[in-house]
């Protein structure tokens, strides 16, 4: 594995959901594989988890690891290619990502779709400026259009709370839902395109549910089952993935703040007594309501713990592939 920007790069995404949960057991046994190698953190976005988890999952594994706010103790970087440097932006990405790299073995980015110029967003140009001048693995903290780390986190979650009872159909295959919830601001797809990338290449039933004009992307989403009902695609339903997303097709608009998209109480009960997912933060009671978060069967607490052996596998793998290509 190359890099880990998308789950594009990676062969078999088994190969690192079953080693996640080995991790989990035992997240001190590679203590020693990291040693001497530098993991790079770099947010141009805020983060608790990504930041948190990762550092720690490196930590786990011997690295010693470098913090940076681009945004706010970086220069201002420049993303065109051939510009003329007379306004705000006072260094180049060349420069800027060639430099990094020459200090780390690894470079972690988080780089939020903008969400003005979809073109622009979807071609990641500032996750692939990393790889074009960067001369490191890159490990993506959430891009503009994916968040493979944390879909990998959600993978690991289904398959620990998936009772290996073959006697129980539904839970042998379960039913996943993935619900857009309301939110005020105009948030990114990256969450949500990038869990519709991982569960359908996993043995579970998907359906995806929204109010109309907020299909996402097919080029993530597939041929994911969709069901503008969202009661109809609660029944019987394992696991509730909630997550608000802005328009794709009417780009990053808000074009819907309907309350009644909340998950309450109500809404799990039509539900088979399903598990709460939600990648946070969260805002209470406007996405979920206080008395399904913090019910027996909300999970996102374990789901985010679950990010530091998510990116501990992944951290491992890129790890190894520097050693075998003697980097
Ligand atoms: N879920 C997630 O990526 O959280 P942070 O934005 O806090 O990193």
């Amino acid at each position: 594995m190359k890099h880990f920007t998308s789950i594009q790069d990676v062969a078999n995404p088994n190969d690192l959901i079953a080693p996640a949960l080995e991790i989990k057991k035992t997240p001190y046994s590679t203590s020693q594989l990291g040693m001497h190698k530098t993991l790079g953190l770099i947010f141009f976005n805020s983060s608790l988890r990504t930041r948190l988890s990762t550092q720690k999952a490196a930590q786990n594994l011997g690295m010693d690891v470098i913090v940076m706010n681009v945004s706010s103790d970086g220069w201002a970087l420049e993303m065109e290619d051939g510009t003329v440097m007379n306004g705000n932006t006072a260094e180049h990405i060349k420069e800027a990502a060639a430099v990094m790299g020459q200090y780390c073995d690894i470079l972690g980015v988080r780089t939020f779709a903008g969400l003005k110029d979809r073109k622009y967003d979807y071609e990641e140009v500032i996750l692939n400026k990393f790889k074009q001048y960067a001369n490191c693995p890159i490990l993506s903290l959430e891009s503009a259009t994916l968040h493979p780390l944390q879909s990998l986190a959600d993978m690991v979650t289904i398959q620990e709370l998936k009772p290996n009872n073959k006697s129980v159909k539904s839970w042998t295959r379960p039913k996943v839902v993935l619900t857009w919830a309301p939110h005020p601001k105009a948030l990114p797809q990256a969450v949500a395109n990038s869990f519709c990338e991982w569960i359908t290449k996993q043995d579970v039933e998907f359906v995806l549910t929204h109010p109309e004009n907020y299909e996402l992307a097919e080029s993530f989403s597939g041929n994911a089952k969709i069901e503008y009902n969202q009661n109809k695609a609660f029944e019987n339903a394992d696991f509730i993935y909630a997550k608000n997303w802005s328009s794709y097709h009417n780009y990053g608009q808000v074009l819907s703040n309907d309350e009644s998209w909340m998950i309450t109480k109500e809404k799990m009960s039509f539900t088979n007594n399903a598990k709460f997912m939600h990648c946070l933060p969260v805002r209470r009671n406007v996405v979920v309501s206080d008395d399904v978060i913090d019910s027996n069967n909300s999970i996102v607490i374990q789901q985010a713990g679950n990010r530091v052996f998510a990116a501990q596998a992944v951290l491992k793998e890129l790890l190894k592939s520097i050693e075998k290509n003697g980097q």
